[in-house]
Parts: structure tokens; sequence; C-alpha cells
């Protein structure tokens, strides 16, 4: 495809007529660009036309899922190394995605998440202001809701985690609000609710150790690398008494951090949640999993997992009027069939 190119005082300008938004291609620095959503936010840029590096320590990233040629191994804590890579890439924006996240794991080692995720970003903001780039796309969580009032949840609702993860995810957007206020920094905090699924092309998606997600957890019994999947809690407040989750196809909040990226403005913020609006209860989203697969694999009913509450709904609609993101994906069965593509294709991950 024709991408009309000019080269203006040293920077590229891709024309982004062809492309849903148009915008100006920047030099964009992926920290964790080698997970989950890093990886297909990357791959999202990359087609773009954005000028992508990718910062990884691969403690949980996966080198064959960052572009290929376009990985920087590091790590966050490395403030002169950060800031050397932002002066020398010419990065204007960075998206960051570099954290611990399993919430159980916060419970029981706290000191690592507050390290990791609190004082790793607070580097990275440090060797941003240093390098003297001030756009940041934040991947925040719904679990900094903690336990919520109201369903479905809009961002005004009173942020109180219950867990570690959570917290570190709210104190860096206490930063950046901060940053902004004082330092000029414009940013996005993009509160995901169950990122799932895997890419289109069919070479990206989930591949955690230990993995603990309901969707690659149920797909792997399919695939008969597990016994059975357990349901925890059958007794909530909800119509069929298991949990109820707003799961987020991963391309689509890939492409909710492209927007946001446009809109990014100097001393400002922006606090978005980005969810579907529907909900589906576990027992909804194992049924998806076995008809997705055509396997009738075993499931069993287990006591409720400590911390989970019982439903989280995002209101995204001010996603939908900020950003003008409409995700794609809004049923559970398209999300499930993107993640048995990737799944039953590469039944041991990128390892596959
Ligand atoms: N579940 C089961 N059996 C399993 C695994 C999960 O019944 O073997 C249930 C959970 O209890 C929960 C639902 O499936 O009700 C979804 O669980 P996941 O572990 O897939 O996802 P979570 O909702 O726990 O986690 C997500 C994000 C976290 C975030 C959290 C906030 O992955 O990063 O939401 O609540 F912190």
């Amino acid at each position: 495809m024709f991408r009309a190119v000019f080269d203006f005082l040293g920077q590229r300008y891709f024309d982004h007529s062809y492309f849903a938004s148009k915008s100006i291609a920047m030099n964009i620095l992926v920290v964790g660009g080698a997970g989950y959503v890093g990886s297909h936010a990357a791959r999202c840029l990359v087609d773009a036309g954005h000028g992508v590096w990718v910062f990884d320590n691969l403690v949980f990233g996966h080198e064959q899922a960052a572009p290929v040629g376009r990985l920087i191994r590091g790590d966050l804590h490395n403030r002169e190394l950060l800031s050397g890579i932002l002066r020398e890439k010419q990065i204007e924006a960075v998206m960051h995605f570099a954290a611990f996240a399993y919430v159980g794991e916060s419970v029981q080692d706290p000191a690592k998440y507050y390290h990791n995720n609190i004082v790793g970003s607070l580097s990275l903001l440090e060797a941003m202001r240093t390098a003297r780039v001030s756009k940041i796309v934040f991947s925040s969580t719904t679990a900094t809701y903690g336990v919520p009032e109201t369903v479905p949840i809009p961002e005004e609702t009173p942020q109180s985690p219950i867990n570690p993860y959570g917290f570190t995810k709210l104190a860096i957007e206490h930063a950046l609000r901060d940053y902004a206020h004082a330092y000029g920094f414009g940013f996005a905090a993009l509160r995901y609710f169950n990122a799932a699924g895997a890419h289109h092309d069919g070479d990206l998606g989930e591949d955690h150790d230990p993995e603990t997600h309901l969707i690659p957890l149920a797909l792997q019994v399919a695939l008969g690398q597990r016994e059975r999947i357990a349901i925890f809690g059958t007794d909530y407040p909800t119509p069929d008494g298991t949990c109820i989750r707003d799961y987020v196809h991963v391309d689509d909040l890939a492409s909710a951090h492209l927007l946001a990226l446009d809109r990014l403005k100097q001393g400002e913020g922006l606090q978005l949640n980005l969810g579907t609006g529907h909900g589906h209860s576990v027992r909804e989203v194992i049924d998806a999993c076995r008809h997705v697969s055509g396997v009738d694999f075993r499931v069993v009913e287990a006591e409720r997992r400590p911390g989970d509450p019982p439903e989280l709904v995002a209101d995204a609609s001010r996603a939908r009027s900020v950003l003008g993101w409409e995700p794609r994906y809004t049923e559970i069965e398209p999300i499930v069939r993107t993640a048995w593509n990737w799944h039953s294709r590469h039944p041991r991950g990128y390892a596959s």
C-alpha cells in the first residue's frame, strides 16, 4: 500500500490517510513490549508506520513476541540505560506495560511488587525527564477499583484497591497526575478489564508461566495439557453463581493505545476504562471454550479464590467518546476463537 513519506528536518512523517487515525509517525519506546498486551501494541504501532523500539528484561516477555530487530534487553531500574536509549533513538513517546501482574503473588510477596511496579516505573519516569520525553501511555487496571459498589464501573468510581498489585498501579496513576501538573507530562492511564484473546494473524498470544487466567487454562484442558478446570466459587450473587468479568480483546486494547497516543497533551492526563461493557460468567466462558474447541472437557466446582469480586464490568463510554474507540470484539466466542487459534497452533506457547 502506498504511503506518502516525507523527510522533514530529519523527522519521519507518514500520511496516514489509509489508516483509521490520521497521525504523525513517532518514535515510540514500548517498555514491556515482549509481553502479552505490550507485544500486541508494538505490532499495532509497527503496522501503523511508527518507529518502534521494545525495551524488556524478558523475565515474563518472549523474544519472539517483539518486532524483529527491535528488542533492547534491559531492566527498568537501569535509569541511565533508559535515558540513553530515549535520547539515542530519538524517542517521542513511551508506552509502559512492564509490571508484575499476579494478584495472589502480590499479596504473598508485596515487596517484589512495590519494587518492580512502583520503583521501576519511577525510574522510567525519571529517565524520561532526563531525556525530555514527556508523553506516556500507561497500563493500568480494573484492580485499582477494588470491589466497586456499582457495576458497570465508570472512571469516577472511587479507587480503593484490595491488593498490592492494584495499589502499585494506582500509585503510578497518581505519580502521572503529579508529573503532568508539575513537569508538563501528557499521559493516558488505561484501565484494562480482562485482557483476552490473541492477535488476528495467529502469531502472537498469551504465554504466561505460571498461567492463572481462565481462558488459557480452559483451552489447555481442551488440548489435554491439564486434567480439568476448576470453577472458583459457585455461590456468588450472580445469575449462575459464578463471577462475571468483562473480557476485552487484546487487539482492541492495542488499538486503544494508538488512539490514546494521538490524544496526549502536554500537562494533561486521560484516565480511561477499556472494556466492552458486556459481562460473562465463568460458566459462560467455559461453555464458549468447550464450543470453540469442540472438546467436552472436565470441569469441577471449587472454593472461591480469595480476593475475587463477584462482578467487574466496564462503563467504557468515556473511551468511546474521548478516543472514538470501538472494540471490534464484543462477544465471548469470537474472543475465545482467536485464543484457540493461538493455543492450538502453539501448544507450548512461543517455545512451540
Ligand atoms: N477462574 C476460575 N478458575 C480458574 C481461573 C480463573 O474460576 O482456574 C475465575 C476467577 O475466579 C475469576 C475469572 O475466572 O472469577 C477470571 O479470572 P482470571 O484469573 O482470568 O482474571 P482476573 O479477573 O482474576 O484478573 C484480571 C486481570 C488482573 C487484574 C484483575 C482485577 O488479569 O491483572 O482482573 O480483578 F488485576
